[in-house]
């Protein structure tokens, strides 16, 4: 696992922002499949790829994408409805075809249906995937997409239970904490495991522990993004705040001081 501490938010989504520019554009000719998370943490890489798309340094007319995760209950007009977010904050900015973002189709939901909605996700990953690279962003109590605490690590798309944590914390989003639906579909911590380059961004004093937890923690299902230590390639990008639990950070700014130069930098 390689830790990034960046002196600041910008300097992060500028750093993350880079690592996609550099898949992208190394991925012309070839399969080019991104793992897109929501929540606040990544929108600062959004918001500087938009702008490097705008000035021409890229383009995602060759790239799909996927959705990690998507809320259940929700009316097919709610702006919390992920797939719909992501387009209205990332995806409706670029040139990436409509039809190349993928999600678990929940508005499509009858009673019965969600298994079904959670292996035809899966079938489409294997069609179209593997991710080659995978941002997440990290709930304060450890989780990744939505895998609370206690998600089996071997898991793969399924339907969740949120727990009363993530509830209260995704209340800013919606008008009231009892508004913020109770179960969601999610991207299982197994299935997460196989995208290619795992990005892991957070910024905050909120994430401190969790990242503490993750980095230098026993790898448990009390901290599911703890499973990212099993991972052969992953990058996690963070702010001082997001770093200040941190037993070795010394050690992790000194490794990034210290890079050989035929190794890639992140
Ligand atoms: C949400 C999402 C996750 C996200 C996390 C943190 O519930 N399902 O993908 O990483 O919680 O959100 P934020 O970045 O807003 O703190």
């Amino acid at each position: 696992m390689e830790v990034v501490i960046s002196s600041s938010p910008t300097e992060s989504y500028q750093i993350v922002a880079s690592i996609f520019q550099s898949y992208i554009l190394d991925h012309l000719d070839e399969k080019c499949v991104l793992g897109l998370a929501t929540g606040s943490s990544p929108q600062g890489v959004y918001d500087e790829l938009i702008r490097r798309f705008q000035f021409n340094e890229l383009s995602f007319s060759h790239v799909n994408a996927f959705l990690l995760d998507e809320y259940l209950g929700l009316p097919p007009d709610h702006p919390q409805l992920y797939a719909r977010y992501i387009r209205d904050v990332f995806i409706s900015h670029l040139d990436m075809p409509n039809q190349n973002l993928h999600y678990p189709q929940v508005t499509q939901l009858n009673t019965g249906d969600i298994s079904t909605i959670c292996t035809d996700y899966e079938k489409k990953l294997r069609q179209i995937g593997p991710i080659g690279l995978q941002i997440l962003g990290i709930g304060s109590n450890g989780h990744i997409g939505f895998n609370e605490p206690g998600s089996s690590l071997g898991s793969r798309t399924r339907i969740k239970t949120l727990s009363p944590i993530t509830r209260t914390d995704n209340a800013r989003f919606f008008s009231s904490e009892q508004d913020v639906p109770v179960h969601v579909i999610t991207q299982g911590l197994g299935t997460i495991l196989e995208s290619q380059h795992i990005v892991l961004i957070a910024q905050g004093k909120q994430k401190a522990s969790a990242i503490a937890q993750m980095i230098e923690g026993p790898v448990t299902i009390n901290c599911p993004a703890s499973v990212l230590q099993f991972h052969p390639h992953v990058t996690v990008v963070i702010d001082p705040e997001a770093a200040s639990f941190l037993s070795n950070s010394s050690y992790y700014q000194f490794v990034q001081a210290n890079k050989p130069d035929w190794q890639d930098k992140y």
